[in-house]
């Protein structure tokens, strides 16, 4: 990639620049004016349409989904289950723009035929299609998420363990890494306004250690919420480490390759100082330009009722993970 001075990843978009009370008061506003039917349900409401939206929309395409909880999974701990509809709308997935409202845009995602290709150093490489990922033992899992960012969630996503394509794939020695390469047409996925997207790495690359993929905790989710995934969470598949930053689940996965060597992952190609490869949530280690101490949950309300938490090593999962970093 040449040199440029990027504009910083996490740069803040119109809702961070906002001030909370500012932007609370204006949704509050324009919901008064929904609900009094001096405006219409939402969509597309010039300069307004990222802000409101039918309860509904965010979940456009998907369909009931309705499995077993895992019981060792079904909590956020002290946290409640983030809504839905706040969870639907307030997404990172840069292929489709570099703010936080792009699951208008996101809709774009085209699903048809989809496969998901398991490939490189494996005994037994396989192409999956949907129906074959969904034959996999679908299970429900509460995970409290946390964004490198440093705003939380508590999801329930629905999917199977990533053990499961580990063992079926059957890994050769060699393969220490496995790579998870999200969908990318340039024409569809047109990436944000600026820096231009053939200045970004795409396609959106993340990775782990063999060792890390093959943990309990690791989990390739294809819904959440009842649901089958909605396109900004990644669907049809995306993955779910949630003792590291969220940047790390990569979304709508097209392959998982595994290889001998470390890597080159997205946002550590942009800023290797700041998106470190293994970026397990580390409370002490601050990011170069924040602190990660605390975290800002997304409050049950209807509206971004952030409250501040202390963060917390292996966001919360020490007792299953600590061992992988002994
Ligand atoms: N995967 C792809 N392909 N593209 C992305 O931009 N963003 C990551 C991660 N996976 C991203 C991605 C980041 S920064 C975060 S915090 C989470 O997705 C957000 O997941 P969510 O929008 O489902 O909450």
């Amino acid at each position: 990639m040449p040199f440029i001075h990027l504009p910083q990843p996490w740069q803040l978009s119109e809702r961070e620049v906002t001030p909370e009370s500012a932007f609370l008061n204006r949704r509050r506003f324009l919901k008064g004016l929904i609900g009094a039917g001096v405006i219409g349900s939402a969509l597309p409401l010039v300069g307004c349409q990222k802000e409101i939206a039918a309860k509904d929309a965010p979940f456009a395409g998907t369909t009931a989904l309705k499995v077993p909880a895992n019981p060792a999974f079904v909590s956020g701990g002290d946290r409640p289950l983030t809504s839905d509809f706040l969870a639907g709308t307030y997404n990172n997935f840069y292929e489709f723009g570099g703010n936080k409202h792009i699951w208008q845009d996101a809709q774009a995602l085209p699903l048809d035929n989809w496969k998901v290709e398991v490939t490189g150093l494996v005994k037994n490489p396989k192409t999956y299609d949907i129906d074959d990922l969904l034959k996999f033992p679908l299970e429900e899992r509460i995970y409290r998420f946390r964004c490198v960012e440093a705003w939380a969630m508590v999801v329930p996503w629905i999917g199977f363990p990533m053990n499961a394509i580990l063992k079926a794939a059957e890994p050769a020695s060699e393969a220490k890494f496995v790579r998870f390469i999200s969908y990318y047409n340039p024409q569809i996925t047109k990436g944000p306004s600026f820096p231009p997207s053939q200045f970004l790495p795409f396609p959106y690359v993340e990775a782990l250690r063999v060792e890390e993929m093959a943990n309990d905790l690791a989990f390739f989710a294809v819904g959440n919420y009842g649901r089958t995934l909605p396109k900004q969470h990644g669907a049809p598949i995306r993955a779910v480490i949630p003792w590291k930053y969220g940047f790390k689940g990569a979304k709508s996965i097209v392959k998982i390759e595994f290889v001998a060597d470390q890597p080159a992952t997205f946002w550590n190609t942009i800023s290797p100082g700041e998106y470190k490869f293994e970026s397990n949530v580390e409370p002490d280690v601050s990011h170069p330009r924040w602190s990660q101490k605390q975290e800002r949950l997304v409050g049950e309300g209807e509206d971004f009722n952030w409250k501040e938490m202390p963060s917390t090593i292996y966001n919360g999962y020490g007792e299953y993970v600590a061992d992988l970093y002994a």
